[in-house]
């Protein structure tokens, strides 16, 4: 039997992952996909680089949306209010990426500053999904998968381990009160950190509607994630350090990484709840639990605190979730 053709929204969309992706999505002939880019030259110039590979009639599946910029919660909220009615069965929310530089840098808001890399990676996130929920725009029983990384429980020498040791302290992260020096490696792998517990969190008030699932395919050299760095780091980055880690088997193909991310997207492998990335003390392996391998994953304080700062800021449609019963904790 043919499986019903879905409805798929793509943030990050021009991204190097969320290129390979497309081109595994537009070939499996999922169905009709909208990228969602912050930038409109960029966009088109995906289309153009998908259409030299794949032809115009493929492409002609994809519609390309601006204005998702996930540092502007007005932009964001336009952009969805431009967008068709036709609800998501899929929503990939890949934007993101580290904040480099030696100091922390902070995005105001609404008369608070927020740590801006937590701000792009994790709170635009938010903002779009709960715009899309009051859009009505979130089919029933779809699927959204927040992307994460391996940094969320730390990669030895490469990114601490992120942890909170109370309530209070993941309040002065968030609110860039920490007084910790700033290392934009050790921030990306907090903000993964923390769109895991906002994706705890929505996959136990989700149900029956939706599933949230937190994924990462692992380290993928060759994409843009390096392109804030000055240009000979990102030079010596992408040449000689994602070369080598290549070389080891710690840093993987774009494609394959897609392939993984388009098996989690399509429903072949993830359900609600669920934590996905490299093995303990790996960057790529097999798809593996990530909940062992950092206790805050799974510590309800810190799940219903920045819960309650992201809806504090950004509530989400309590008509759309009415019949979902509050979330227990032990
Ligand atoms: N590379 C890795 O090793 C790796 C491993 C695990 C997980 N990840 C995650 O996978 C995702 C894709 O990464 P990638 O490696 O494909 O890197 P990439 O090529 O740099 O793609 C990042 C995407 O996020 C978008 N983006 C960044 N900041 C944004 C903002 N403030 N507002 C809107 N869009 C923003 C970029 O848009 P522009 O094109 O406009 O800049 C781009 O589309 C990221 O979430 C990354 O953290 C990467």
């Amino acid at each position: 039997m043919p499986i019903p053709a879905k409805n798929i929204l793509f943030t990050g969309g021009t991204g190097g992952l969320a290129k390979e992706a497309l081109k595994l999505l537009l070939t499996q002939d999922l169905g009709k996909i909208t990228v969602a880019g912050r930038n409109k030259d960029k966009l088109a110039q995906v289309k153009q680089e998908l259409v030299a590979e794949l032809g115009a009639e493929r492409v002609s599946k994809l519609n390309f949306a601006a204005g998702f910029d996930m540092s502007n919660p007005i932009k964001i909220e336009a952009a969805i209010n431009h967008l068709p009615s036709q609800p998501f069965d899929i929503v990939c929310l890949g934007a993101g990426g580290a904040v480099f530089g030696n100091q922390r840098q902070t995005f105001s808001w609404q008369g608070k500053e927020y740590e801006k890399t937590l701000f792009q990676n994790v709170i635009g996130g938010h903002v779009t999904l709960a715009h899309l929920l009051k859009r009505q725009l979130i089919a029933n029983g779809a699927r959204v998968v927040v992307i994460g990384g391996e940094g969320a429980r730390g990669i030895k020498g490469m990114i601490a381990k992120p942890s909170f040791a109370s309530v209070q302290a993941l309040q002065d992260y968030v609110f860039a009160r920490s007084s910790e020096k700033y290392n934009p490696m050790n921030a990306l792998g907090a903000s993964k950190l923390l769109a895991a517990l906002w994706s705890q969190h929505l996959s136990h008030i989700c149900q029956p509607h939706f599933e949230s699932i937190w994924f990462t395919p692992g380290f993928i050299y060759g994409t843009g994630g390096t392109s804030g760095l000055p240009k000979w780091q990102e030079w010596f980055a992408q040449k000689i350090v994602f070369k080598i880690m290549a070389k080891f088997g710690m840093a993987q193909s774009p494609s394959l990484a897609a392939s993984k991310l388009v098996a989690c997207l399509n429903g072949s492998i993830g359900k609600n709840g669920d934590l996905l990335g490299a093995p303990e003390g790996k960057t790529i392996g097999p798809l593996t639990d990530q909940k062992p391998m950092n206790k805050a994953f799974t510590d309800k304080a810190l799940q219903a605190e920045f819960w309650s700062i992201l809806t504090t800021l950004y509530p989400i449609d309590s008509d759309y979730l009415a019949d979902i019963k509050e979330v227990k904790y032990a």
